[in-house]
Formats: C-alpha cells, structure tokens, sequence
C-alpha cells in the first residue's frame, strides 16, 4: 500500500511515518509537508534515506502541486495531519487555520476523489464537541456528542469534519474521521503545555500556567494515537467517526508539579498568569467504539510516557534549542511578554 501523509514533519505526523515504517514493512510512505514554523525536516533525518520513504515539500491549499504529487505516487491511502493547530495561535489570527484546517483540506479530498485513492481520514480532534464541566465526572465525548467548538482552531477542524462527511455522503470518497485527546512524546513543538514546561523548568524559566491550573486534559502518549490511526485505516468502517483516549484526565497544574518532581525543579518557578480566552475547561474521551469494534487499548501509562517523554528532551537538546531561536522567539514574546532565551 501507499500511503500518504500529510503534516508528517509535524509532531504527530512523524510518530506515525516512524510507525508506519516500523510495523508496516510492505507500505510505502509519502510525507507532504510545506514545513510552517511547525514542521521540521531534521525530524524526518533518520529515515530519508529509507527507500519506502519519499518527502515533498508541498503546501495541502496548492491543487496544483498536490495533484502532481497524487499524479506521480498514486496512493492508496492518504492520512491528513497537517494542520495549524495550536489553540493560542488560532486566537491571536484564525486566517492560517481557515485556511490550511479547512480549504485544505479539501483539496486533499478533490484529489483523493480524482486519483482513486480508497480511504482518506482526517485526524481530527476532541476539541470539537466543545469541553466538558469540572464538576460532573461520570460525562465523556462519544462519537454522537454534538460538535460545540471554542476556539477557531477547534471551528476549523470541526468544519474539515463536516466536509469530510459530505464528501463521504455526496461523493461516495471513502472517508473516515478519528477525533483524539492531547497527545504527549517526542518531536513535541515547545509552544505546547508539556514540552514547553520542560524546557522551561531545564532552564530555570517560568512556568506560565494559565488561570488557576484547574483545567483537565486527558493525556494520551504519541505511539498510542498511531497504533489507533493504523487500525482505522485496516479496519475501520467507512464514514465512521472513532474517538482515541486512554482515560487519562490531568489538570494543568497536577503535570505541571509532576515535571518540576522529575525533573528536580522547585515549584516556586510556577506563575499564574492571564487565562486563554474561552479556555475549555475539561476534555474527556470515551473510547469505547474503537475498543470494542476495533480492539485498540492505549499502552502506555501516564507514569511511563511522561517518563520517556522526559528522558527524550533530556537526549534531544539540539532539536528543540534550535525551534528555540528564531521566529519563535518573537511568539513567545508576544504570548507571555518576555524572551525565551
Ligand atoms: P503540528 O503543529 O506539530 O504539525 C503540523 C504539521 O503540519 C507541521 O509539520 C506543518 O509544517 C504542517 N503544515 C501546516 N500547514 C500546512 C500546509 N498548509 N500544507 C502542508 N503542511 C502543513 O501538529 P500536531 O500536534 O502534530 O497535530 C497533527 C494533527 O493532529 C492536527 O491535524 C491536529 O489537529 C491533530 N490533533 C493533535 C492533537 C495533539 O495533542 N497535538 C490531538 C488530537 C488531534
Ligand atoms: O485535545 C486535543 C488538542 O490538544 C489538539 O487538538 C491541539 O492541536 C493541541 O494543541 C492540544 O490543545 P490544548 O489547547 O489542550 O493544548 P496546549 O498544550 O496548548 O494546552 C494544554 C492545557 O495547558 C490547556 O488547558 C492550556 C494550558 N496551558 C497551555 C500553555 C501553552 C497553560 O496553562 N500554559 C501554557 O503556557
């Protein structure tokens, strides 16, 4: 099979061709990335050289060069992570994610429709059914939950799953959608809360946590989301939304305290500082279709993960020291008022 992939110099997109090439020795893949600030082509170093594995720098809103690229790889199946996808991002200016979440992603779907290709899946998000309440546990997102979005991050990518199902119900293209909680591991961009944490606390830097730190998120380790993705694709029933979680609900502050723990830092360096407008207050995944229709389970524990995950920025100092310098900069001077340096 051929698989396409799009967004794979990104964080999750790249844990996915790393376990594409890994656990699928028959598969070809095709990475189609235009590199934003948050892709990078030296995470992609280790397998460039691996003839199942082609890279195209291409940008997901430009029909011409993604049907060239459909025209010459003709793949099977094509995966979409690209995306803008950083909440805060979306607030100072939605225009990139408009643009990329939803425009392009339909031209993915034209040409998925033009070459054939069997399945196309969107990777979208539990930030589309909107959060949930602090106070009332026992509610989760399942796949019928209504989309009630926050953010234009989260309206962007709820819309690319409306068009997905259109293309679906009109169209006959062979779609299917998985809708994931926050996902933690290597190759994570630093502007996100757990890498941005540790880097932070490594350099005795501020821990910025937005409003009182009593927002929960339900963490699930990269690898995990991928084995999930990879089912979807074999498995999977066309036109079918899968929600992906491990069960594991975290409020901001708890992980951060568990990193200034492992890392030996005190926590005098937490600051609270202004909350993120309309800032979603609980998300909480039932996964209970994937597990039952598809067997998937998540693998790896919170404890182990945030572990590894640890140990891997400890390791990968000149990754994240290089997104450190430059136009990254000039955001985290305008997100928190002060220079990362
Ligand atoms: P990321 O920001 O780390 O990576 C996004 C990648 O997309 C980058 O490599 C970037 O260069 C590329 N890209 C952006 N615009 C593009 C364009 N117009 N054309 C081609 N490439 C473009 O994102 P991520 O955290 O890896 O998320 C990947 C996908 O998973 C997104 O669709 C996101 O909505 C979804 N998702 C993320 C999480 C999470 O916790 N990170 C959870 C659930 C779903
Ligand atoms: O739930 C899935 C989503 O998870 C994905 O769709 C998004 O692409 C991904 O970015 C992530 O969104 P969040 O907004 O949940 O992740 P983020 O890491 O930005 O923030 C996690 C929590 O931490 C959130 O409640 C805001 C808080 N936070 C974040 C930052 C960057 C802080 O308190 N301080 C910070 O500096």
């Amino acid at each position: 099979m051929t698989i396409l992939v799009t967004g794979g110099a990104g964080f999750i997109g790249s844990n996915f061709i790393f376990y594409l090439l890994r656990h699928r020795p028959d598969d070809r893949v095709i990475c189609v990335d235009s590199l934003t600030y948050a892709g990078n082509l030296s995470t992609l170093s280790s397998v460039m050289q691996d003839q199942r594995f082609r890279f195209y720098r291409a940008d997901i809103c430009d029909r011409e060069a993604i049907g060239e690229i459909f025209q010459k790889e003709r793949p099977d199946v094509v995966v979409n992570f690209a995306a803008e996808s950083h909440v805060d991002r979306s607030i100072l200016d939605p225009s990139a994610f408009l643009r990329t979440n939803i425009f392009g992603a339909s031209v993915l779907m034209d040409a998925s429709l033009q070459y054939g290709v069997s399945r196309y899946h969107q990777v979208s998000t539990d930030e589309v059914y909107g959060d949930l309440p602090l106070d009332k546990p026992e509610l989760m997102f399942t796949e019928t939950t209504p989309l009630r979005t926050s953010s234009p991050y989260s309206a962007s990518k709820a819309s690319a799953d409306l068009l997905a199902q259109a293309y679906f119900r009109t169209y006959g293209l062979g779609v299917t959608i998985s809708r994931c909680s926050n996902n933690y591991g290597p190759y994570h961009f630093p502007e996100k809360l757990i890498p941005l944490m540790i880097i932070n606390a490594l350099n005795d830097r501020p821990l910025p946590v937005y409003g009182k730190g009593e927002n929960v998120r339900d963490w699930l380790y990269v690898e995990d989301h991928c084995a999930a993705i990879d089912l979807i694709l074999r498995k999977g029933r066309e036109g079918e939304v899968y929600n992906i979680g491990g069960h594991n609900e975290r409020k901001n502050i708890d992980i951060v305290r568990l990193i200034c723990g492992e890392l030996n830092k005190p926590e005098s360096l937490i600051e609270f500082v202004d909350d993120r407008k309309g800032h979603d207050l609980r998300y909480a995944i039932d996964p209970h279709k994937i597990e039952t229709e598809l067997g998937w389970r998540s693998k790896v524990s919170f404890d182990e993960g945030i572990r590894k995950t640890i140990q891997w920025y400890l390791e990968n100092r000149s990754w994240w020291q290089t997104i450190l310098s430059g136009e990254y900069q000039d955001y985290y001077r305008m997100m928190y008022g002060k220079s990362d340096e």
